[in-house]
């Protein structure tokens, strides 16, 4: 179909040292990210891939937005009885990935899942606008559907229903966190010889250090 063996690019735009980097992954990780917006060239720097091990067996990876950070992990939003909700709540170990292409840089996150909070959930939903609250209302992700005037039918319905009302938030629906057991940076460097450091937790809450050959 396609031969790409001549696609081929040399990443010269910035290094890790262990010199340069904070002891906390997660003070580093948010240094990245603020460096990533300010350099611009990725337009959505939030977007990330997780990968969840399913009922059936397989791996599977699909892109979710970070909607927060802080020092208990990194939490997004999902319908808990979609495909990943239903197997992150079965095998709560998953992976997170970052690809920031602009800055030539990749984080992956291996964590453990667990619902967020209740009053997080919460006050994140009704901080939507009325058409995402309805739209999650609308779709059962990854529920079989016959066909896309399925969705727009009751899309009205719905809207009608909620006029003049508060949508009420669907209980399957909410934050994910995962709280992070490993944190693996990675700068292209010329040569191939990326620079990799990866911080993984201690039972003792520490982070043990590390650089990996690329
Ligand atoms: C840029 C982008 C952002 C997305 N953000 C979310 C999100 O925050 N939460 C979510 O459940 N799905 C999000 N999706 C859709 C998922 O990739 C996926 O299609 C959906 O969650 C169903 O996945 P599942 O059937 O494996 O559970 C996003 C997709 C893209 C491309």
């Amino acid at each position: 179909m396609s031969d790409l063996s001549n696609y081929r690019k040399s990443y010269e735009k910035s290094e890790l040292l262990e010199s340069m980097i904070d002891k906390n992954p997660m003070m580093q990780f948010q240094k990245w990210f603020y460096e990533t917006e300010e350099f611009g060239g990725v337009e959505e720097v939030n977007a990330m891939t997780i990968s969840t091990i399913g009922l059936d067996g397989f791996p599977k990876s699909r892109i979710v937005l970070l909607k927060k950070y802080d020092e208990y992990g990194f939490t997004f939003v999902t319908n808990y009885d979609s495909e990943k909700g239903k197997a992150l709540l079965q095998n709560s170990q998953v992976c997170l990935s970052f690809f920031w292409p602009s800055v030539e840089r990749q984080v992956i996150i291996k964590g453990i899942a667990e619902k967020q909070t209740e009053v997080y959930s919460e006050g994140y939903f009704h901080s939507r606008p009325k058409g995402s609250q309805i739209g999650t209302v609308v779709s059962q992700q990854s529920s079989i559907i016959p066909n896309r005037e399925f969705l727009d039918e009751k899309l009205k319905i719905l809207e009608d229903k909620y006029e003049n009302i508060e949508v009420p938030r669907p209980e399957n629906w909410g934050g994910v966190l995962v709280k992070p057991v490993s944190i693996e940076f990675w700068q292209g460097r010329a040569n191939r010889l990326h620079d990799r450091i990866r911080y993984t937790l201690l039972e003792s809450g520490d982070w043990k250090i590390e650089r990996l050959a690329p």
